[in-house]
């Protein structure tokens, strides 16, 4: 069953030491998608994980392997995280000089779109048909556990016009400072998939959080 709404812990908030155990948590926990945060020490401030560690995740679950590329130029890394079992690949447009030549490349799989809190909406308008997924980034992406920038919510709203006004399938995600607080407020705003973090592995219980999450994404559409 594919949900409206759904939630995607980010494991850059897991205890890497048991990261397949971490995973099976919050599978079981009801989580619907895992995602995975690339980064490359270039395009942002921080390293973390590799096509090999992603290979490690794909073996501890069944869930789909949502997974976000802070890289600068990613076309030449797009093969391996294919073959290392990715469900979908986010790139992000202020990264990619030639952003539907690297589209078309991920295409195989889900192909997805990424903008910095400082990116305007207009920088995608031109590749959106056809784009599995927009992501917003509601932080400046690098670390976990930073506050949601007010401001992005009325990218949001906009984003969710464009991808209606277009008739497009285009998925609506939000990617930094998730909490149970504010989930309400951004399904309201039309997001679809909500990445969260520390709000979930930082949790004692990831199961109550993701519940709480999901009943407040739902919540919008019960008025
Ligand atoms: C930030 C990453 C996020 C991060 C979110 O650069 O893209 O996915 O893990 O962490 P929280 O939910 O703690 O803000
Ligand atoms: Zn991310």
């Amino acid at each position: 069953m594919i949900r409206l709404k759904r939630i995607a812990p980010s494991i850059l908030s897991a205890d890497f030491s048991c990261l397949g155990k971490e995973v099976r948590a919050v599978e079981e926990a009801g989580a619907d998608l895992i995602h995975v945060d690339v980064m490359d020490g270039h395009f942002v401030p921080n390293l973390t994980i590799g096509p090999a560690v992603i290979e490690a995740v794909r073996k501890s679950t069944r869930l789909p392997l949502d997974v976000h590329l802070m890289v600068e130029r990613p076309d030449a890394l797009i093969e391996s995280f294919v073959k290392a079992g990715a469900d979908s690949l986010t790139v992000h447009v202020e990264a990619c000089p030639h952003l539907h030549r690297t589209l078309q490349l991920i295409k195989q799989m889900g192909a997805g779109v990424a903008l910095n809190p400082g990116t305007p909406l207009s920088s995608v308008e031109e590749v959106l048909e056809g784009v599995d997924l927009l992501l917003l980034m509601s932080v400046n992406p690098g670390f976990g556990g930073q506050s949601f920038i007010p401001k992005v919510m009325e990218k949001i709203r906009s984003a969710r016009r464009l991808i209606d006004a277009g008739k497009l399938s285009t998925a609506l995600e939000v990617d930094g400072g998730i909490k149970v607080a504010n989930v309400r407020a951004l399904s309201e705003a039309g997001v679809d998939i909500f990445v969260a973090g520390s709000a979930i592995f930082g949790s004692e219980n990831y199961a109550a959080t993701i519940a709480e999450m999901r009943d407040a994404a739902e919540a919008a559409h019960r008025i």
